[in-house]
């Protein structure tokens, strides 16, 4: 089963001379279950296709379906409920609450939603991200590796039907982010959750199981096992 379905998709970002063509005619699927790494050279849409597929943007033309749900169809409301209940985003800055504790930070989705915490999973995610010790402190004690984990327990904390990571290992050392990105890989075995990742680096990019190259906006090459290409 696909969980994105991409046909055709165009984001242009300004109007007359000044316009860019961030992303235009970009098939794609992704199946559900999987890890897929988005690999491209800087300006070749990467960061723009994450957020259209978030909600963030809205696209210019073009049909994008998420879990099921037609994007284009949705109001600013509707969006806005999407974006926290079906989607997890994780960013290279981290950008945990400065003020909340570690524990606080990773429930807050649930909190913005007014739902209730699941303890168990709770305690699952945070042990598998070697969080257990960390809980009650607040980000600015934690090391790098160790806030991204916190940001990436945060992502899955509402079981979203994808998370989104635009290079979350990029403000990270070698090795660092190299434990990283094996954390998120876990959490698609452990989880079972669906994970699309930004990278730049082809190493990092290996390990996953399916991979999208853009050039100029556009989908160059889908490369797995499973999945039919989605142009
Ligand atoms: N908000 C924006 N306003 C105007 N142009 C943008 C905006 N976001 C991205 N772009 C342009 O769209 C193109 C694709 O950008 P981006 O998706 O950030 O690429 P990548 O993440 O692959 O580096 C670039 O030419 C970039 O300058
Ligand atoms: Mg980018």
């Amino acid at each position: 089963m696909d969980i994105v379905r991409i046909r055709n998709l165009k984001k242009y970002f300004g109007s007359g001379e000044h316009r860019v063509k961030a992303l235009d005619g970009l098939s794609l699927s992704i199946e559900k279950g999987r890890f897929t790494v988005i690999v491209g050279a800087s300006g070749s849409g990467k960061t723009t296709l994450l957020n259209t597929i978030g909600g963030l943007y809205r696209p210019t033309a073009g049909e994008i379906l998420v879990d099921g749900v037609n994007l284009a169809e949705l109001s600013e409301d509707q969006l806005t409920v999407f974006r926290r209940r079906r989607v997890g985003f994780v960013f290279q800055d981290y950008r945990l609450i400065p003020e909340l504790t570690v524990r606080e930070n990773i429930l807050f989705p649930l909190a913005l939603d007014d739902a209730r915490v699941d303890e168990v999973f709770f305690g699952k995610l945070a042990g598998c991200l070697g969080l257990g010790g960390k809980l009650d402190a607040f980000p600015y004690r934690l090391s790098g590796g160790e806030q991204q984990c916190a940001a990436i327990a945060r992502a899955l904390i509402t079981r979203p039907a994808i998370v989104l990571a635009d290079e979350p290992t990029g403000s990270l050392d070698v090795k660092t982010g190299q434990n990283v990105m094996g954390l998120l890989k876990m959490t698609v075995e452990v989880f079972h959750q669906t994970l699309l990742v930004i990278t730049h680096d082809l190493e990092l990019a290996q390990m996953a199981e399916s991979v999208v190259r853009l050039r100029d906006g556009k989908t160059e090459v889908q490369k797995c096992d499973l999945c039919v290409p989605g142009v």
